[in-house]
């Protein structure tokens, strides 16, 4: 039995077990079945959305929203620079090319003013724009949504991380065109690997689970496009349904970890708490700290794994990366000041006091620099 603290694991003290049984007893193990109905009409709810198509994960579900908003081979997508891989890898699956945008000091999230520039001057046709929910706190999407209501291109808002986030009382999710859930094992509710993509347009949503379904046209073997096959299972779903129903029990736990976090380092100035904007109330998915660079960032990394206890850097800007070294971009220096300081602690749901007690503990005791 290990004493090693991890960063962020499933929290299964709920129905998972007697669905999964479900699954096995009804033979509804593949594709289709009650549990990803249910789970797309309550998904759909939560998101104050009209419809919800389940997909197997986050990255085909922003894969299937991109195409479903008329992205086409050869558009461009504009993603923010400092996001996880998915959000541009999608965009490249789709057949576009991802143009980098630049994120804000103060939510680090897509930039409106860089935004604006990239619409004014486009490197190509601008099919639709990817805004991401940051470590479970909601973007400033009012804005982003103007520039793109103006320009008459679609706004996704990549939630994988935020499902019960709210913004200016609204649940992130059902802000922009289209949205996306990722229920990967490391989000707040997990389906194992899941994703969902939401909407309001009835015609949208027939056409994703289409498409979603290898765009099978009728009951023989039919087809009137080329599509995918990327259903979520009933065996995910059903631990997703059996998550789903302690969905507000864990985001509040979350909260109550972030909380006790940014508690615990206020006053230092080696360490920074992550943004919270007064309009928006984060589902706090990953609780982080922001260091002063990246050796200081690796150096607690390892100090915490001194002592047994599982801390990660968090995201690195793409745009510098090898897969999107020649990618069309629009940088001002934020991101690539973000890249790799900010360092993610031990906030599964199921943490206990005692635990976070421990990492509080060795936080203290990591050496303080005065970086700033
Ligand atoms: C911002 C963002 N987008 C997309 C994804 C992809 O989701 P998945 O891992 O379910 O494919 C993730 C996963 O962590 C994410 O953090």
């Amino acid at each position: 039995m290990t004493n090693r603290i991890p960063l962020a694991v499933p929290d299964l003290r709920g129905n998972e077990g007697a669905y999964l049984s479900r699954c096995v007893q009804d033979n509804w193990v593949s594709s289709a079945g009650p549990f990803v109905t249910e789970c797309e009409k309550q998904v759909a709810a939560l998101a104050g959305r009209a419809h919800a198509v389940a997909s197997v994960n986050g990255t085909t579900a922003l894969q299937l929203a991109m195409v479903a908003a008329g992205v086409k081979p050869g558009d461009h997508v504009v993603v923010p620079d400092w996001t996880f891989a998915a959000t541009a890898n999608a965009a490249h699956h789709a057949g576009a090319i991802p143009v980098f945008a630049d994120v804000t000091e103060d939510n680090w999230s897509l930039d409106p003013a860089v935004l604006e520039a990239i619409l004014r001057d486009p490197p190509g046709r601008i099919a639709a724009v990817v805004v991401v929910h940051v470590l479970g706190h909601p973007a400033d999407v009012d804005p982003l949504l103007a520039l793109c209501e103006k320009a008459g291109v679609p706004l996704i808002e990549d939630a994988a991380g935020a499902i019960g986030a709210r913004y200016k009382g609204r649940p992130v999710g059902g802000l922009g065109d289209l949205a996306i859930f990722s229920f990967n094992g490391n989000k707040t509710v997990t389906a194992g690997g899941g994703g969902m993509i939401v909407t309001n347009d009835e015609a949208q949503a027939k056409r994703l689970r289409a498409i979603s379904a290898q765009a099978r046209s009728g009951a023989e073997y039919q087809y009137d496009a080329i599509g995918f096959n990327y259903r979520m299972t009933n065996l995910n779903a059903g631990v997703l349904l059996a998550q789903i129903e302690r969905l507000e029990e864990m985001v509040a736990a979350k909260r109550r970890i972030a909380a006790t976090y940014d508690g615990a380092i206020a006053g230092r100035n080696d360490l920074r708490p992550t943004p919270r904007a007064p309009w928006g109330e984060s589902a706090c998915w990953l609780s982080s700290v922001r260091c002063g660079s990246q050796a200081e960032a690796r150096s607690l990394v390892e100090h915490m794994a001194e002592h047994d206890i599982e801390a990660r850097t968090f995201w690195r800007t793409l745009s510098d990366q090898a897969p999107y070294a020649h990618a069309p971009r629009r940088l001002t220096g934020v991101a690539a000041k973000l890249s790799g300081t900010v360092v993610s602690l031990p906030c599964s749901s199921s943490l206990t006091d005692e635990q976070q007690s421990r990492v509080i503990a060795a936080l203290a005791k990591w050496p303080r620099k005065a970086s700033r």
